[in-house]
């Protein structure tokens, strides 16, 4: 007997070498950690539970017969966060490169289908060369039995991808369907096509870290949602995020102990909207003040800053939040901050957050390269997430809603719960110098003139009154009492019931 349990000792701690120290070195040099190291550092101390540490690859092409290393270059198995369940897959670089193969995907499609069966979220450390080029179809086989799972987890469990390392061709098509991606600065890429082939045929210089390194992603693409320093920062921050999130779509997301008065006042947001309409102010700031003890989790932050999207908790329980970012193009709406903010709704519906809206929106952006590019599809992308959307709804308008834009921004108009404006709120078709150049325009050479009919629309119409007449603003609030009043409303929406009529799925303008 204690010759088998010696023999046991010894298969595992070669198999927890992957491909050996040399290769674990040279990780390390490239300044990333090993597979293993990422899940202790990831999970709570002692909680992992591994699977499949000694599958193999079957492939006997081009000598791999002899060559064969326990594990097949990914970790599986799953632990907890902060004593919430998780499962994991931990690419491991050191064996064939992190390399795809069927017996390697047929490890990641198990942990994905128990992650399903309990109803836990799924985090995946990627670091791959992508396909076992040994192994050919085997291997494309077993990416698509991973799409085909990404997309049945799809709206049931969280699935997060956090890149460490090369991620490329169509493997970067796993991520691209889980709901967020993370990446590493300088160690870690996702491109369809590398640089030598883009120098081919498009005959552009370009490295690997400017075509799909996490700057690139995070700020150009939108692909990536946050970029990090380095491997340990980012699985730190990835434990605080899974802390927003539910283990799956029948449950609300957990809910702290909250030590921030949910009727806390702060009276620096009435002075928060300059007098000057068209002076630009941070609606960050508001966001701080609101949510509890100021921790906002923004998602995006440097892609489409003229919305601002994040997590954050009001009384304890964790909401979404939109705003519009009056610093950025005066918040206007374009292609890129509507469809980042239509997927974040999209998000919050499927996994049980309210969505918090702060509207300040002159409008959609102008333009041919909006117009074709897409405006129309892709803002309607963000009108249908609101619209689709059953969860608590809560909307402050902080100053401009106009046009479309407005219906757009989570009005009483699709099923907004409860309409909130500050008293510096301006509800109108279009702003008031816009409107009188149209109804006025035989008086276009009487600058006087049509000063004084800016005036009385402005007057008439950029306030909240108009709309509130209508039943369209439920009140018009001190923006002092933002958070109360939003706590208040969150707790008479705690038991909301509204579902959607039976369909197959809707067709989101995609
Ligand atoms: C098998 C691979 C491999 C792969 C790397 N290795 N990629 N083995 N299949 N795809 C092995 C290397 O042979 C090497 O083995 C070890 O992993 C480390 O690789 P290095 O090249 O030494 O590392 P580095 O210099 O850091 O370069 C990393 C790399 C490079 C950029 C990823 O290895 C590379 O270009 N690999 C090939 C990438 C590729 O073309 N993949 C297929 C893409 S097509 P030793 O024994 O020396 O340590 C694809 C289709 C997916 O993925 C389709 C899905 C639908």
């Amino acid at each position: 007997m204690h010759d088998i349990i010696r023999q046991l000792a010894e298969k595992r701690d070669a198999a927890c070498l992957g491909g050996g120290q040399k290769r674990i070195d040279s990780q390390h040099a490239k300044g990333k950690l090993s597979a293993r190291e990422r899940i202790e550092l990831l999970l709570d101390n002692g909680s992992f539970e591994e699977w499949d540490m000694f599958k193999e690859h079957r492939c006997t092409d081009f000598g791999m017969a002899d060559e064969s290393v326990p594990g097949d270059g990914v970790v599986i198995g799953y632990g907890t966060i902060n004593g919430r369940l998780m499962f994991v897959f931990s690419q491991d670089f050191t064996v064939f490169g992190g390399s795809l193969s069927e017996s390697h995907a047929e490890k990641i499609c198990k942990v994905m289908d128990q992650a399903m069966k309990v109803g836990a979220p799924l985090i995946g450390l990627n670091d791959s060369g992508g396909a076992r080029i040994q192994e050919g179809v085997a291997s494309l086989g077993g990416y698509a039995d991973v799409f085909q799972r990404n997309v049945m987890a799809s709206g049931v469990i969280p699935q997060i991808s956090l890149i460490m390392g090369p991620c490329a061709g169509g493997a970067v098509y796993s991520p691209a369907m889980t709901d967020f991606i993370f990446m590493v600065k300088d160690s870690s890429y996702m491109f369809v096509t590398g640089p030598e082939v883009v120098k081919t045929v498009t005959h552009e210089d370009v490295t690997a870290e400017e075509l799909g390194g996490a700057v690139s992603h995070t700020s150009k693409s939108g692909v990536a949602d946050l970029a990090f320093e380095n491997d340990v920062e980012a699985l730190m921050i990835m434990r605080r995020f899974l802390g927003f999130l539910p283990a799956n779509n029948r449950e609300k997301p957990p809910r702290l102990p909250a030590q921030d008065p949910a009727d806390r006042l702060d009276l620096s947001l009435d002075t928060l909207v300059p007098d000057n309409t068209n002076k630009p102010y941070d609606i960050k700031e508001l966001i701080l003040k609101t949510v509890d003890d100021g921790d906002f989790f923004e998602i995006q932050p440097d892609f489409a800053k003229n919305i601002v999207i994040g997590f954050g908790r009001m009384d304890g329980s964790p909401v979404g939040i939109v705003a519009n970012q009056p610093l950025v193009m005066a918040g206007c709406l374009d292609i890129k901050s509507s469809t980042k903010a239509a997927r974040f709704v999209r998000f919050c519906d499927a996994f049980n957050f309210p969505v918090i809206t702060f509207v300040d929106v002159p409008g959609f952006m102008p333009g041919t390269a909006q117009e074709y590019g897409g405006i129309i599809k892709h803002g309607a992308k963000l009108l249908y997430a609101y619209a689709e959307c059953t969860v608590p709804k809560i909307t402050v308008i902080t100053r401009k809603a106009y046009g479309g834009a407005y219906d757009v921004m989570s009005s009483k108009h699709l099923r907004g719960d409860v309409n909130f404006a500050w008293p510096s709120a301006e509800i109108a078709v279009m702003g008031p110098k816009g409107a009188v150049e149209i109804i006025f325009r035989e008086e276009k050479g009487d600058p006087a003139k049509l000063a004084q009919r800016e005036a009385e629309y402005k007057a008439k119409f950029a306030n909240p009154f108009v709309a509130g007449a209508r039943g369209f603003i439920d009140d018009v609030i001190m923006p002092n009492e933002t958070r109360k009043r939003i706590c208040r409303s969150l707790a008479m929406l705690h038991d909301k019931q509204l579902t959607n009529p039976w369909r197959k799925h809707g067709n989101i303008p995609l």
